[in-house]
């Protein structure tokens, strides 16, 4: 293996405007429809890996936690197959959020590691590969190399070479503002994996499902790329209010929301009743994410607050994609 061996990397969550929730391939994180998301400004994970032949193991820390993930290892053997060497590696994975606080981390987590480790190993990916590499990790993670509006495409072929995200629209293409309402952490949720194939065994609603996200995706770039702010957040919310109807009807039911998040959803409804441009977004897991005009930002961050059992607001713009930096995490 010839030098350089390291690389430090950073990327940031994105949310998703169109979901992704099923799998044509869980082993290969190959997902059943598209999804269209925005990458943020915040919310950003850096990570330095360092392949170093006197490691006996891979040496991975999370925020400064001795704490590799299963996950992570697994990648990790992924990128050694990929560059065809057995040399371990230390990764310093940073978040700047709090991860305790049950937002993803994983979208910005593989986008930064997938980079890092491109770079540090010399692969020299094109950014097709690179994306198609993160959604190893994460199918999420596919749409953090790219900044701005991305779309993830499910792709066809067996080995997922075409599986990956292409850019929509750059970060300035559609001023607007992401609150996200961190609500009462509740017990912990159920992962997006075991959430993912449970929904398709066993929910009667999972097809209609699929079939619809497929509509919305039309919709969706075709609102982007008219700038239509409106169509674009009520696109989102009924989207993703579609998906959760769909985890409701798993058996068991996936229940990801808390009294904080229905009260938080109702917020916001009373704004737009009100006149305020605003609409809700959510994963899983019990955070609000709202989605408005950078005018009206302050109003709904306020409202949002003063919400019963909103802990915190995070404020966040469309941001750039992944990218390499100096220094280490
Ligand atoms: O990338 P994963 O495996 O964490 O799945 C992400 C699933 C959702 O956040 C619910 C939807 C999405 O498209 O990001």
């Amino acid at each position: 293996m010839s030098a350089p061996t390291h690389a430090t990397a950073v990327a940031t969550s994105n949310i998703a405007l169109v979901k992704y929730w099923g799998k044509r391939d869980e082993a290969l994180n190959l997902p059943t429809t598209g999804s269209i998301s925005v990458t943020l400004d915040a919310l950003t994970t850096r990570t330095t890996v360092a392949f170093d032949p006197a490691l006996p193991a891979d040496d991975i820390a999370l925020d400064g936690h001795p704490a590799g993930t299963p996950r992570m290892a697994r990648f990790l053997d992924l990128v050694r197959d990929l560059a065809g060497v057995r040399t371990y590696a230390r990764v310093q994975s940073r978040n700047d959020f709090p991860t305790g606080a049950g937002l993803a981390s994983s979208a910005s987590g593989f986008a930064a590691l997938a980079l890092a480790c491109d770079a540090a190993l010399g692969l020299g990916l094109d950014a097709p590969a690179l994306s198609a590499l993160a959604r190893r990790g994460s199918g999420s993670a596919a749409r953090s190399l790219l900044g701005g509006f991305a779309e993830m495409q499910p792709g066809s072929a067996a080995d997922g070479h075409d599986a990956y995200a292409v850019a929509l629209a750059p970060p300035d293409a559609l001023p607007l503002v992401m609150l996200i309402a961190v609500t009462a952490a509740g017990p912990k949720a159920v992962g997006s994996t075991e959430g993912m194939r449970r929904t398709e065994t066993t929910s009667p609603y999972h097809p209609a499902w699929v079939e619809s996200t497929r509509r919305d995706l039309g919709r969706m770039r075709d609102a982007i790329a008219a700038r239509d702010l409106e169509q674009v957040g009520h696109l989102a919310e009924t989207n993703a209010l579609r998906m959760h109807a769909n985890m409701l009807a798993a058996e068991p039911a996936l229940f990801y929301w808390n009294a904080a998040t229905v009260a938080a959803i109702q917020t916001v409804h009373a704004l737009r009743a009100a006149g305020t441009g605003a609409w809700i977004t959510i994963d899983a897991g019990p955070q609000v994410k709202v989605i408005c005009a950078p005018i009206d930002a302050a109003t709904v961050e306020k409202a949002l607050r003063a919400g019963p059992g909103v802990e915190q607001v995070l404020s966040a713009r469309p941001g750039p994609g992944a990218r390499l930096v100096e220094g280490t995490a």
